[in-house]
């Protein structure tokens, strides 16, 4: 252990915020973290065991029992059940003899689910070993079986599997014409910081990560911190589900969204970047790694940086299947090697983030067009869109329509448009703006717009037609964020489980009336309590659902007031054997009232 563990230390330091480095490795290694490992790496960061295990508790990707040789997951989002991902996980389970959740007992395979992997425009999708495997059907499984039965190492299956496409099927102001590596890092040496920083000012632009703060000012903020060790983060961690085009714009325009973290490194004197690249996104890694490589030699990253004086460099993190860490504060608690619980705020990353040193973190798509506007400037951007909402929006688009993949939009266009040119059938139930935590907007809401004003959106877009149903939507929205709550505030932790209990009982034909009025309370309770984004926009599902579809949840209901979630007398089965009795006064019955 300590032989395959000192160099894992040696290439990546003992400082404790390489944690998450370290343990990934020895996960890939031993498929999971061993006692014995915990031991070594806590003696060699200096820091406790408790803490270690606490950590690989915390992160879906790491594990203190063994996985299988074979890890396979089958991605849950909702696109991938629209697409028979139920059916096929069956199949793959009967085909390999394991159980969902289970290591097969010779322990060459274990198959679970795991959260949106991102890729809703080629599903079904799941991860092999932490490799996106992508369009799963039958014949396929077929083949992964008998790869898995033969033990064929996964670097030697058919490269077809690992495919992930880019479909981009509308590029717009920032996609169809990518700058060449270097020319805004030029532009932005020309014109000189203050003139760069106004264009980026100017053009208006609000952070793509779903919030919109303002780029220039959260720039100029960092920029005026009396501390001067200051960083630069790319959130790239895209877990909303639905969303895909970070995967894109990192797979086809790293350069140019490297580009714009060192324009903003230059800008608010930072030395140091991260790229926190979610876990699924692991096919990524060694591209960007090159690319990171590629501009290193032609010196546009490192010492003195096309000779002006600026150093600055660009490290990738991976992270370890957890959807809080896109929350900024939990990101940069996982970039310091500990749980993503998202801090306490203010204070903001700005004057306290990375090390408690002030920090940007933006979105792929903050960076991208940062980038872009540096060399052609602000206005050529603030000219298109709304008031509120300048330039063009990257949409990720699934669910029922022809042409899942990427559009790029100016701000202001309707969803209508967006269903046309994606090929939505006429028959549409209704579109989830924003992902989960956004809007679920219904039939005769096409009108409404794209933007800030109106819907705004981190990307995700997807759109049910009539064959769906309201309840099994809101129903994997729920349990997902059950599922991804941090555990750090009671409102989400209990909340989220408490949504989802009683959005099943409902659901599955056990609900009153009563048990909506409770529903919609809890939601309440959820959404306004709770520590962070997440437990804050749980609900929304629910809520904006219930709003635009009471009869689907009123169609599930008993004619009754309150309906118990369990049935009381058929748990007292047990109690009734052993006392040897069965007479009337054994049972209770359950009075309906009409
Ligand atoms: C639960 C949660 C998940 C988030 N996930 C992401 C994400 O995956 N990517 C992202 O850029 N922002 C995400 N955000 C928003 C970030 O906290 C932050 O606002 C954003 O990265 C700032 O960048 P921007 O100004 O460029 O949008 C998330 C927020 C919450 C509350
Ligand atoms: S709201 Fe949920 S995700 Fe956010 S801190 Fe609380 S428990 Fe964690």
């Amino acid at each position: 252990m300590q032989s395959f563990i000192q160099p894992v230390i040696d290439r990546y330091g003992t400082s404790s915020d390489q944690l998450l480095p370290i343990l990934r490795d020895i996960q890939s290694e031993f498929q999971h973290i061993p006692a014995e490992a915990i031991e070594c790496v806590a003696l060699s960061l200096d820091i406790p065991r408790t803490q270690i295990i606490s950590v690989i508790e915390f992160y879906s990707f790491l594990h203190s029992t063994p996985q299988g040789k074979y890890a396979l997951l089958v991605s849950d989002s909702i696109t991938d059940h629209m697409l028979g991902k139920q059916d096929l996980m069956s199949y793959m389970a009967s085909q390999l003899k394991v159980s969902i959740g289970e290591l097969r007992t010779d322990g060459l395979v274990s198959l679970n689910n795991t959260s949106c992997s991102g890729m809703c425009d080629q599903g079904p999708a799941g991860l092999v070993n932490g490799y996106a495997l992508t369009n799963l059907d039958r014949p396929r499984i077929d083949a992964i079986v008998k790869l898995i039965e033969q033990n064929i190492p996964v670097q030697q299956w058919p490269s077809e599997f690992f495919m992930v496409k880019d479909n981009i099927y509308l590029p717009g102001l920032l996609l169809q014409d990518p700058i060449a590596p270097g020319d805004a890092l030029k532009a932005r040496f020309q014109k000189g910081l203050q003139q760069t920083l106004t264009e980026i000012d100017v053009s208006g632009l609000r952070g793509r990560g779903g919030a919109g703060f303002k780029t220039a000012m959260k720039w100029r903020f960092c920029s005026e911190e009396i501390e001067t060790e200051r960083y630069v983060v790319c959130n790239a961690d895209e877990g909303e589900p639905g969303t895909f085009k970070d995967r894109v714009l990192l797979n086809t325009y790293a350069h140019q969204v490297f580009e714009g973290m060192t324009l903003c490194a230059s800008i608010i004197g930072a030395e140091q970047g991260f790229l926190y690249l979610r876990g699924e996104y692991l096919h990524l890694y060694d591209k960007l790694q090159n690319i990171l490589q590629q501009r290193r030699h032609s010196g546009l990253l490192g010492n003195n940086i096309l000779e002006q004086g600026l150093n600055f460099d660009i490290e990738i993190r991976m992270g370890c299947g957890a959807y809080i860490c896109g929350e900024e504060s939990a990101l940069i608690e996982s970039l310091e090697g500990k749980r993503g619980i998202p801090r306490n705020r203010p204070p903001y990353p700005v004057s306290q983030g990375y090390l408690n040193k002030p920090t940007v973190v933006n979105n792929v798509e903050t960076f991208f067009a940062a980038s872009k506007i540096a060399l052609e400037g602000g206005q050529w951007f603030a000219d298109v869109g709304t008031k509120q909402s300048q330039g063009t929006k990257i949409l990720s688009i699934s669910g029922d329509c022809t042409k899942p993949g990427i559009y790029e939009y100016p701000f202001g266009t309707s969803i209508k448009q967006v269903l046309h040119d994606c090929g939505a059938a006429s028959d549409i139930l209704g579109i989830q703006i924003g992902g989960p935590s956004g809007t679920f907007i219904a039939e005769n809401e096409v009108h409404r717009t794209l933007a800030f004003e109106d819907l705004a959106t981190g990307g995700s877009f997807i759109i049910f037609n009539q064959s769906r149903n309201i309840l099994d939507i809101v129903k994997n929205f729920t349990h997902f964020f059950a599922h991804e709550s941090c555990g750090f505030c009671t409102p989400c932790r209990v909340g989220t489980l408490l949504l989802k209990k009683q959005l099943d009982k409902i659901t599955e034909g056990y609900g009153s009336a009563g048990d909506v009025a409770a529903l919609e309370e809890l939601c309440q309770l959820v959404k306004n309590l709770s520590h962070c984004g997440l437990g804050q926009t749980a609900a929304n599902p629910i809520l904006s659902t219930l709003e635009r579809y009471p009869e689907s949840y009123q169609q599930r209901l008993k004619k009754i007031s309150y309906e118990p979630g369990f049935d009381l007398d058929a748990s007292l089965e047990t109690a009734r054997r052993l006392a040897n009795r069965n007479d009337a006064g054994a049972h209770l019955a359950q009075v309906e009232e009409d």
